[in-house]
């Protein structure tokens, strides 16, 4: 059992540092590709990447709580929370990508700008939780 735990905080925290690595290149490929084609295919590759990373980050979360029997302290609370939060943000982000589909320059702009700001806030909070995590 010891093991497992061990393991499964160790992939934990292999998977923040991944997820705030896939937030960082999400911003970049946001913020810098300037051709709408190229900007796609990147965002169609990277997104379900990113949350895919996230799911890791639950998943052996959920399998570490649960074999803490689910005793829940501040920090892991904090982890929960942050976690809502950057699946909640998700739908608009989506929302606003399909509407890119028509390629009028005003819903490109309108998607850019909220997910460059989206990522920016997931990056925050991840960097925040992750610092609160290790120093508690
Ligand atoms: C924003 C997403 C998350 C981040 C950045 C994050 C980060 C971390 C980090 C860095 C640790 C290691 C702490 C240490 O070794 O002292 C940790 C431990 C842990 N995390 Fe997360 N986590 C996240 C999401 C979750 C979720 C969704 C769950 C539960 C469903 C969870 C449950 C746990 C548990 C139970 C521990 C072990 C705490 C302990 O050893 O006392 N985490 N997390």
């Amino acid at each position: 059992m010891k093991e497992l735990v061990k393991m499964s905080i160790n992939i934990h925290i292999f998977f923040t540092i991944f997820t705030i690595f896939l937030a960082l290149v999400n911003i970049y490929i946001v913020k810098k590709c300037n051709n709408y084609i190229k900007m796609t295919k990147r965002v169609e590759l990277f997104t379900p990447l990113y949350y895919l990373s996230l799911s890791i980050l639950i998943f052996t979360g959920s399998v570490i709580l649960a074999v803490y029997k689910f005793h829940l302290k501040s920090s892991v609370f904090l982890m929960i929370v942050a976690s809502l939060f950057i699946i909640a943000g998700a739908f608009k982000t989506y929302q606003l990508f399909k509407m890119t589909r028509v390629k009028d320059i005003v819903s490109q702009k309108k998607f850019r700008d909220f997910a460059y700001k989206k990522y920016l806030l997931d990056t925050m909070l991840l960097i925040f939780t992750t610092t609160i995590a290790l120093s508690i």
